[in-house]
């Protein structure tokens, strides 16, 4: 059955016409205690309902009980309203008169896992002095909720999203955290991880006993019709782990179910034809905004819609689905933002960015095209993304990063590729090879991850400085390999330092923290070659920081030179970037100007110096530049001469 509805605009004024005296009448004593509360929400709601009536119904309009859910739906986002602590609600007033705050040139991500940073949340406290040392205003702690014991994917396995993991402390302490961070100038970001559960989330153990609600809060089939007919267009995503997308539990049904497990056979996809599923997930997110978190990662954005004879990713589904929940952040969380974690294909990963949807976006692309450079020292592929993939909606940015948790995937596209006569294929078997460092001549120390024998396809794992050759160099090598090493580490840092958007730094790569293979001997990590790249921070590594002897001290200094330069030059600012061609197939060259200020950058990925003829350097700029950085001084004649894996800023 499909409903069709033409008006939206009356219908939605109509909707919210009867919706409202039913709310009011519910929430009559909250009313009455906040009348402004309500005002502002009042106000709020007004604005935004039709907008999250119209993808609220696209996606849920043909359900017999859409009204239900609808006012299901509002009547959580008051109850949350109502919740949200007074500074909170400041913070909304001032987000909303300074939306584009995330585009400044003084942002700085950086990304810890609790217990490998610090211990626990309260250790994590402990350590705001260093986050304002580095500059960090932006801070993600990866996943901190309640888990199964053992195996549970780093955090991405929840099993409450209330809970903190009881390790790590309790949701108060979060909560007082994300005020200490507040009072710093750092916002704190955390996953919402709403793609599935774990298998042990109360609403997973309500499907195990029999429970016909929570049973359709996944997708749940008692045979293998359905997992058959899907199967036949799905990726494998975790193949080592399971083949296909689905497992078989005994103990479901009368005999058995098998439920769909994109990722782990533990983690269950949740089910969002259900609006039931919206509205508590909308719930949960509203809960952890009501914390203090300002920005939430949406984990695995691109699988949560599902429909057959599709593959399951990037479907039209999941972009209203996210849409919506941007509304009822609008509404009841207006500070909220989003960031996207879709790490596909570049034309699908676009299409989550926008003051929409995720106003906020990891930049993998750019990610894998960096270490693509450093292996094949050309820049080909990195500038052409640049030319035509780099600028997106100028109210929102790109996350830059270099490593993060995950693996690198070489999600550049093939059509690109193609344009150079590079075969995808060939060219992603080459970076594997490469960064297993089983390719003559590599200086990386890798590790794959998921290999799949059935496609051949594989991605990596490793450190940043592993993969840029220090671990190799020091390990095998000497002096001359081990500063090529950090030149490469500051070279790919200075790119996402100065590019534009938001710079995320995987807390570690800032002191060089090299591969650690004692993952392989617990069990419950042996089996993911992603923890190589998830050491304990060694502190006294980090004490070594600030002595410019020692690789860390080197790298750390580099680094931090490189995060004045962004702090200091407003060039830097918003997103907006002007590649060029620099007729040097081994040296990248990019324009940023902002506020009147200008910055030209030219980053050498060969092992070689470089030069660049002078009408690059004229066409760039018309006015004489300031040399703001390099690694050694460059040599200006006419031309310009970079030295090895250089990094060269110049501006007024
Ligand atoms: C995201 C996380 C990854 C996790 C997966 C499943 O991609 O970054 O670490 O394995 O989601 O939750
Ligand atoms: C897949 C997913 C990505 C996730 C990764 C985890 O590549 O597309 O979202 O981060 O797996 O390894």
């Amino acid at each position: 059955m499909t409903v069709f509805m033409n008006n939206f605009d009356i219908e939605s004024k109509l909707t919210l016409r009867r919706l409202l005296p039913r709310l009011k009448k519910t929430l009559a004593d909250q009313i009455s205690s906040d009348p402004k509360g309500w005002d502002e929400f009042n106000q709020r709601l007004n604005q935004h309902f039709e907008s999250l009536f119209r993808s609220y119904f696209t996606i849920y309009g043909d359900r017999y009980d859409f009204f239900f859910h609808l006012e299901d739906l509002l009547h959580g986002l008051a109850q949350a309203w109502f919740q949200r602590p007074a500074d909170l609600r400041q913070l909304d007033d001032a987000r909303e008169n300074d939306p584009l705050w995330f585009q400044s040139n003084q942002m700085l991500g950086g990304v810890c896992y609790v217990d490998l940073f610090a211990g626990n949340l309260e250790g994590v406290r402990s350590k705001i002095p260093y986050f304002k040392e580095l500059g960090i205003t932006y801070l993600h702690l990866m996943p901190l909720f309640k888990a199964p014991e053992g195996e549970n994917d780093g955090g991405y396995a929840v099993s409450s999203y209330r809970e903190v993991h009881p390790p790590l402390g309790t949701m108060d302490d979060l909560e007082s955290l994300a005020r200490d961070f507040r009072n710093a100038g750092i916002s704190l970001v955390v996953d919402l991880v709403f793609n599935h559960t774990s298998d042990e989330h109360l609403w997973a153990n309500g499907a195990k006993t029999g429970d016909e609600d929570f049973q359709g809060f996944y997708r749940i089939f008692p045979n293998r019709e359905m997992p058959d007919l899907y199967e036949r267009d799905l990726r494998e995503i975790f193949p080592d782990e399971h083949a296909g997308a689905f497992t078989f539990f005994p103990n479901l049904f009368k005999e058995g179910g098998w439920v769909w497990t994109t990722f782990h056979s533990y983690q269950w996809d949740l089910n969002y034809s259900n609006p039931a599923v919206f509205n508590r997930m909308a719930g949960e997110m509203l809960f952890l905004a009501n914390q203090g978190v300002e920005v939430i990662r949406l984990d695995a954005v691109a699988f949560i819609w599902k429909q057959l004879g599709t593959n399951c990713e990037n479907l039209p589904g999941a972009h209203l689905l996210i849409q919506a929940f941007n509304l009822v952040a609008r509404i009841a969380s207006p500070a909220l933002l989003f960031k996207s974690e879709a790490i596909v294909h570049p034309d699908d990963v676009v299409k989550y960015i926008s003051p929409a949807e995720c106003q906020l976006s990891y930049n993998p692309l750019l990610m894998a095209l960096l270490w693509n450079s450093l292996a094949t020292r050309k820049v080909e592929l990195l500038s052409q993304a640049l030319f035509t993939r780099f600028n997106i909606h100028p109210e929102t940015a790109w996350v830059n990063y270099v490593r993060v948790h995950d693996d690198i995937g070489w999600t550049f596209s093939d059509e690109d590729a193609a344009s150079f006569g590079i075969n995808g294929n060939d060219h992603r078997r080459f970076l594997n090879e490469f960064y297993r460092g089983r390719f003559e001549g590599s200086f990386a120390r890798g590790l794959p991850f998921q290999e799949n024998p059935k496609t051949g396809d594989c991605r990596i794992s490793g450190t940043c400085a592993s993969l840029a050759g220090l671990e190799k160099a020091i390990k095998e090598e000497g002096p001359a390999e081990i500063e090529l090493a950090i030149r490469r580490i500051l070279l790919i840092h200075g790119v996402i330092l100065t590019a534009g958007g938001i710079p995320l730094i995987y807390l570690g790569d800032e002191i060089a923290t090299l591969n650690d293979y004692s993952y392989l001997d617990d069990p419950s990590h042996a089996r993911d070659s992603r923890w190589v790249h998830r050491p304990k921070a060694d502190w006294e590594k980090y004490a070594r920081r600030n002595d410019s002897l020692t690789v860390e001290g080197r790298v750390y200094q580099g680094l931090k030179k490189l995060v004045e330069l962004r702090k200091q030059n407003e060039a830097f600012s918003g997103g907006s970037l002007r590649a060029i061609s620099t007729e040097n197939e081994h040296v990248l060259g990019f324009v940023r100007n902002s506020a009147n200020h200008r910055a030209v950058i030219f980053a050498n990925f060969s092992e070689k110096p470089q030069t660049i003829p002078a009408r690059v350097l004229e066409q760039a700029s018309n006015k004489q530049l300031n040399c703001l950085h390099s690694f050694s001084a460059p040599e200006f004649s006419r031309d310009v001469t970079l030295a090895p894996l250089d990094f060269l800023v110049l501006g007024d």
